[in-house]
């Protein structure tokens, strides 16, 4: 069988993931196998069209594609996500449809679900037959177990296509609307408490429902809110992943471009970001993606931390769940605030009027209050996995991260603990007799609430 191998690493072949690849076709030498660094070549991809065509060639003489990627931001690195764009701008979904496809990903397992998500989503929009994910952590190919487990799945895609089993849609289509935005007078202007508020937006088109949108939340405050495009900041590429960031908060770009300008100017002085972009497939564009993947100089520590966000979508947001969890898992990891999502999936343009002001109001509520809610498991689950990982084999590239966790509490393991800690020797010995377990039990229920009890004092006189 034919296998093209789609390399989102913009490492090329220097890649973790496509070590898995090297062991599947060490392990399979009765398959082909084709690579394309499609990451590490966006440039010419983009640029040539006979570069396009050649991968295309491939994609059409193959029994099935592998996504073959690592993880970045809780999806693929923008340079992918740019060639996922290029092939609906090219009209080249035809040469994906019918066609089987598998998902290989490579990761520290934080967020891979969304990253997931999206290519299984992604294999469905283009009419692919989608045969299953295969999801590593980094370094799990050292380990015997986890090699013929890779084995194993490679065999079941394999079967699979040879069986001609069927296979189900995963992800309903999205669909788009036509509707355009066309924001009302603003009502008066909201208090912006003389915080600095700023719009990121990728828009391009002026006449476009995003502008509305952008115009329509800036009219609330009767100016002073600064809209950043990033079409307007000089960005020389996307993040190369060579992670030389951990060790002194550097990126290998410097100043050879304008980013880590923008960003340590613009947006870590800012008190309240709104991001503001339409849906391109199924999360915004790439040009966000770059955005959010270049903002890793700041490697796993929080950026914003503190501030208020918010998003303008223009798209069918409520369609897609993954792409609004994974902004809200971005926001939370952050330690920032999400005031909210406002999506143009209205009816008319007087309802969205509405709820733009009433985003504007809320975020100046919070920017007046200073409120930052808290993380659910997204946030909670998230941040563990980075400190476990940042504690550990991580942290002698991510030197800055493993200071910044220690200055700011997050190594808050379990087993500092030191009274819950005896408490749990102490009662784990007296569990063992049947006769305390049963005295125990009755009361569990009060139990759980007795560490309240100093709130309610007076009450209980
Ligand atoms: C910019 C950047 C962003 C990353 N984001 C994530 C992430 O969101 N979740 C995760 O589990 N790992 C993340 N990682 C770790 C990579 O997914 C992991 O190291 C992967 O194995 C690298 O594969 P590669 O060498 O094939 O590029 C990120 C790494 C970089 C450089």
């Amino acid at each position: 069988m034919k296998f093209t191998v789609l390399n989102g690493s913009p490492k090329g072949m220097t890649s973790v993931t496509m070590q898995y690849v090297r062991y599947l076709m060490r392990e399979f030498p009765g398959h082909e196998f084709v690579i394309h660094n499609i990451s590490h070549g966006i440039k010419k991809i983009e640029r040539d069209r006979g570069a396009f065509d050649a991968i295309m060639n491939d994609v059409k003489s193959s029994d099935c594609v592998i996504w073959g990627t690592p993880v970045y931001f809780l999806l693929v690195p923008s340079q992918y996500k740019r060639f996922i764009e290029l092939i609906r701008e090219r009209n080249a979904r035809g040469h994906f449809k019918g066609r089987h496809s598998a998902v290989l990903i490579t990761s520290i397992h934080f967020f891979d679900n969304t990253a997931l998500t999206y290519l299984n989503a992604i294999s469905d929009d283009l009419g692919m037959k989608y045969a299953g994910s295969f999801s590593a952590d980094m370094y799990d190919l050292m380990k015997s177990e986890q090699r013929k487990k890779l084995s194993t799945y490679f065999e079941g895609v394999v079967r699979q296509i040879e069986g001609g089993m069927a296979f189900s849609r995963a992800f309903a289509a999205v669909r788009k609307s036509t509707f355009r935005y066309r924001p009302g007078r603003p009502k008066g202007a909201v208090n912006t408490w003389n915080k600095k508020i700023t719009v990121v937006t990728d828009c391009t088109d002026n006449s476009s429902g995003l502008r509305g949108m952008i115009d329509g939340f800036c009219g609330c405050f009767g100016g002073g809110v600064e809209v950043i495009n990033l079409y307007d900041i000089d960005i020389g590429g996307g993040c190369l992943g060579c992670c030389r960031c951990g060790l002194d908060n550097e990126c290998i770009y410097g100043d050879s471009d304008g980013y880590i300008n923008f960003y340590n100017s613009k947006i870590k002085t800012s008190d309240a970001i709104v991001f503001a972009g339409e849906i391109k497939d199924r999360y915004l564009s790439w040009k966000f993606k770059q955005y959010f993947d270049r903002s890793f100089f700041n490697t796993h520590a929080p950026s914003i931390g503190g501030k208020q966000a918010a998003f303008l979508i223009s798209g069918p947001l409520s369609s897609i769940p993954n792409l609004r969890q994974i902004l809200e898992g971005y926001i939370e990891m952050q330690h920032a605030n999400l005031v909210d999502f406002v999506s143009d999936e209205v009816n008319n343009s007087r309802e969205l009027d509405s709820m733009i002001r009433s985003l504007a109001e809320r975020l100046a509520m919070n920017l007046e209050t200073g409120y930052i809610k808290n993380k659910s498991f997204l946030g909670v689950g998230g941040t563990k996995v980075f400190r476990d990982d940042v504690w550990g084999r991580l942290r002698f590239v991510f030197r800055m991260d493993h200071g910044y966790y220690k200055k700011h509490g997050i190594y808050d393991f379990p087993h500092r603990q030191y009274r819950t800690r005896l408490l749990n020797a102490s009662m784990s010995v007296l569990m063992v007799i049947p006769g305390f377990r049963k005295a125990f039990s009755p009361k569990i229920k009060k139990g759980m609430i007795r560490p309240f009890q100093f709130l309610f004092k007076d009450n209980n006189k």
